[in-house]
């Protein structure tokens, strides 16, 4: 059945037709992303994780981000002691070189980078000797397994405030152990940690429990930032598509994300 478009309004995903014989998808006019103006969550720095391998894919996701609307991209390749042993050095030369490329093309996008840091011992010696690439107001994005909460958790929060960073929690809707108590997402709002969603998981591109949990964090109103986490193009062409998604139109007209705040 072909889908129903509705301009500029907000409507649940399915609408029941007549005696409930069959659903409506409903589809909205493609929002527009320049709202955004900043992401705060990708990994585009060549060759250092597990996204852009080379400069020449850097530079055609980021075409694709100035065509999507964003104005400034905060990259933030992986540091995870067992895989992505990487450096604030590592990560800022490969920046530089970026940054080169983009000047010599001329482009009108800035580009930053911090880091994604999983919660493991290392991260915790990183926040100990204040040797942490933050965003914007010190942010500090870090992520969790997605198999367990990590033992060093409520430390590395704990820490990261003693410090006087303020913790930014990597796709918070992805986290699986979670699913059966969303009071989770409440407890770390109060503990004064920021919550990220990924825009993907409206769209059911990682399960269809990562999007439930995602749609209950917008209907609640307990995100902060919403991002892309860009591996590569692909992650680009499903945004795209999820400009249609009304739980992305809600999320986009709430007037709480703080993502214009970092340009
Ligand atoms: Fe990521």
């Amino acid at each position: 059945m072909k889908p129903y478009i509705f301009q500029n309004q907000f409507y649940s995903f399915t609408n029941m037709g007549l005696f409930g014989l069959f659903k409506k998808k409903v589809v909205l006019e493609p929002k527009d992303l320049s709202i955004l103006k900043v992401d705060l969550h990708s990994h585009l720095i060549p060759g250092i994780d597990d996204g852009s391998p080379d400069l020449q894919t850097s530079l055609d996701l980021i075409e694709q981000f100035m065509s999507l609307g964003y104005k400034k991209i905060i990259t933030t390749p992986h540091i995870m002691i067992d895989f992505y042993k990487n450096t604030p050095e590592i990560i800022n030369k490969g920046l530089e070189d970026i940054r080169n490329a983009i000047a010599v093309k001329q482009w009108n996008i800035e580009i930053d980078a911090a880091a994604e840091y999983y919660t493991d011992e290392y991260f915790l010696k990183m926040i100990e000797e204040k040797n942490v690439l933050t965003f914007g107001d010190n942010y500090v994005l870090f992520e969790l397994s997605f198999m367990q909460e990590s033992p060093h958790f409520s430390e590395a929060i704990f820490q990261m405030q003693l410090g006087g960073y303020r913790p930014v929690l990597a796709h918070v809707e992805r986290y699986p152990y979670w699913y059966n108590d969303y009071s989770k997402y409440k407890d770390l709002k109060d503990r004064g940690v920021l919550l990220q969603l990924n825009i993907n998981s409206l769209s059911g591109a990682y399960s269809p429990a990562t999007k439930k949990a995602a749609e209950h964090i917008i209907d609640e109103g307990l995100f902060d930032f919403i991002g892309s986490d860009c591996h590569h193009m692909q992650h680009l062409q499903m945004i795209d598509k999820a400009r249609s998604l009304p739980y992305l139109h809600k999320v986009l007209d709430s007037g709480k994300l703080k993502n214009a705040e970092l340009l």
